[in-house]
């Protein structure tokens, strides 16, 4: 997949939910992970991150927001339920991005929400735990920048067949993919 991700959290204070967070940012691929204020012990999050992810994925710790500095070009991107937010079905994911979630009690702060380049919300009736919508936000960048073959019509119909080079064999420089029949 072009580009890349990361993942933070701001004050977070339960640490199965940073684990929970780590654990999908790293089967996901997300690229480094972050935590701004955050209000736990980071060794407790192994109780639920059994991939045991902070050592296989680059964990940023930052006193405050203002601390926080991101590879040039990387948009961050505020996941919040507000109603100025764009809704996650609509949103065009930039190609390097760092998505920030709120707290478990409370939301993302009005200082990073300024410093935010886009906000985005799940279309849910209320807020989910914040494990959940990191999970959700991730599985939709992968849905919408993954390129995967499109949904067929209805279940029984063809679904559509992608050349090798989109998806599937791995691109080896000079070698010509094969054929695809
Ligand atoms: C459990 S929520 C925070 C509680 C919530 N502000 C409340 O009291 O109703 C934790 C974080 O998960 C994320 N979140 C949960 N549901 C969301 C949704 N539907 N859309 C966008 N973000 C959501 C946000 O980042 C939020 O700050």
């Amino acid at each position: 997949m072009r580009g890349y991700f990361a993942i933070g959290a701001e004050r977070i204070s339960k640490p199965m939910n940073m684990g929970s967070l780590m654990r999908s940012a790293h089967a996901f691929g997300a690229s480094f992970f972050f935590a701004v204020a955050p209000d736990t012990a980071i060794r407790e999050t192994r109780h639920s991150d059994t991939a045991d992810s902070g050592k296989h994925l680059p964990l940023y710790l930052y006193e405050s927001i203002d601390e926080l500095t991101l590879p040039r070009g990387c948009a961050l991107v505020g996941v919040e339920l507000t109603d100025d937010a764009v809704v996650l079905p609509s949103f065009h994911h930039p190609s390097a991005a760092a998505y920030v979630f709120g707290p478990e009690r409370g939301s993302l702060s009005e200082e990073t929400r300024s410093r935010c380049a886009h906000m985005v919300k799940i279309p849910t009736k209320f807020c989910v735990n914040v494990g959940i919508a990191g999970a959700i936000v991730m599985y939709d960048r992968l849905l919408s920048r993954g390129g995967f073959a499109r949904r067929p019509l209805n279940p029984r119909a063809e679904g559509e067949t992608l050349a090798q080079h989109v998806r599937g064999a791995q691109r080896v420089r000079g070698v010509r993919p094969p054929e695809v029949g």
